[in-house]
């Protein structure tokens, strides 16, 4: 596969870095606050931690836990600001010189702003890979679940990111298909991220569930998550959450959201599609098939967690 030009190179790279040489980051994940704040985060017994490849259905699956968590009160949803509905782990804070020249750089960092002044329980949403997770969630080993999707359709979901999000730059469907190829997207290749996860699949504490199972059979899937919760919820309960985690009502909720134009341009969304094998109205014959092999050959030994598609 030939490189990027130089040009597009710039435009694929604007607003990120280099975490390693083989990991692009969103520059506003800084390197040093991962590496300082999050890996020294006090970690509570009762935490939640939510792992997702980016564009996996990070938002909906976070509102999922907190209504389950707050099934008593679910008017406090509608309170959360952006950053408490989807506090991700790693935010923060934005020096780039991108985010700066955006006239974004007083954001501070997640785990001192949000997550450590949080009630209990926590649910700690991250796209990180377990290296760079808390010392302390490697020790207390607290609840955690991987939330897994097509990534053929989070790649899909990337390009409408690229662009309705302040935090990274607008791309072309080529571009952003051949940065993946690259290895030049945010957070890696999904089968790198996928495959240092798998690690853990088979521990008590995680659960690895898919985001199509949540779209396409929600009675179960929700209830599922509910016991591993450790929520007793009734059949009633299952349906409020699944009511107001629905893509229509998180929709209309996001249109006003408190602090929404600090993560979104103007004319971004978050809630894009979301629906189950959306990549087919992007993807070539031809892109499929690279697709398709590279995919195969990084899920080597991994067939098992790997969609069909
Ligand atoms: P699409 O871009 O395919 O529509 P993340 O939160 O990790 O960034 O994931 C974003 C994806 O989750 C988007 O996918 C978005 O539409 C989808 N999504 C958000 N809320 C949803 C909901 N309530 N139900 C189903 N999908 C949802």
């Amino acid at each position: 596969m030939d490189k990027l030009d130089e040009e597009t190179m710039a435009r694929v790279m604007k607003k990120c870095y280099f975490m390693r040489p083989d990991l692009v980051m969103p520059g506003i994940m800084e390197k040093n606050n991962v590496l300082t704040n999050v890996k020294t985060m006090k970690v509570r017994d009762d935490d939640v931690y939510l792992v997702t490849y980016p564009k996996a259905g990070t938002n909906w699956a976070c509102e999922i836990l907190d209504a389950m968590l707050n099934i008593d009160n679910l008017e406090v949803l509608k309170t959360r600001s952006l950053f408490e509905k989807i506090p991700i782990l790693e935010f923060g804070p934005s020096i780039h010189p991108d985010l700066v020249e955006d006239g974004i750089e007083h954001l501070p960092s997640n785990v001192k702003a949000v997550i450590d002044p949080m009630p209990s329980p926590r649910r700690i949403p991250t796209h990180l890979l377990p290296e760079y997770m808390p010392e302390e969630w490697h020790q207390k080993k607290p609840k955690t679940i991987v939330c897994d999707r097509n990534p053929k359709d989070c790649l899909i979901s990337l390009l409408g990111w690229h662009r309705s999000t302040r935090f990274l730059s607008p791309l072309e469907w080529n571009e952003l298909f051949e940065a993946y190829m690259q290895g030049l997207t945010v957070y890696g290749p999904y089968p790198d991220f996928t495959k240092a996860w798998a690690k853990y699949e088979n521990e008590p504490w995680l659960m690895w569930i898919r985001y199509e199972d949540l779209r396409l059979n929600p009675k179960e899937s929700f209830r599922k998550v509910a016991e591993f919760l450790g929520k007793d919820l009734t059949a009633e309960q299952i349906d409020q959450v699944i009511h107001v985690t629905s893509f229509d009502y998180m929709k209309k909720a996001m249109e006003t959201v408190k602090d929404r134009d600090i993560f979104l341009n103007k004319k971004g969304v978050w809630q894009r599609k979301g629906v189950v094998g959306n990549w087919k109205e992007a993807f070539t014959i031809s892109q499929n098939e690279t697709f398709n092999k590279h995919y195969k050959e990084g899920m080597k030994g991994y067939e098992h967690l790997m969609y069909d598609c």
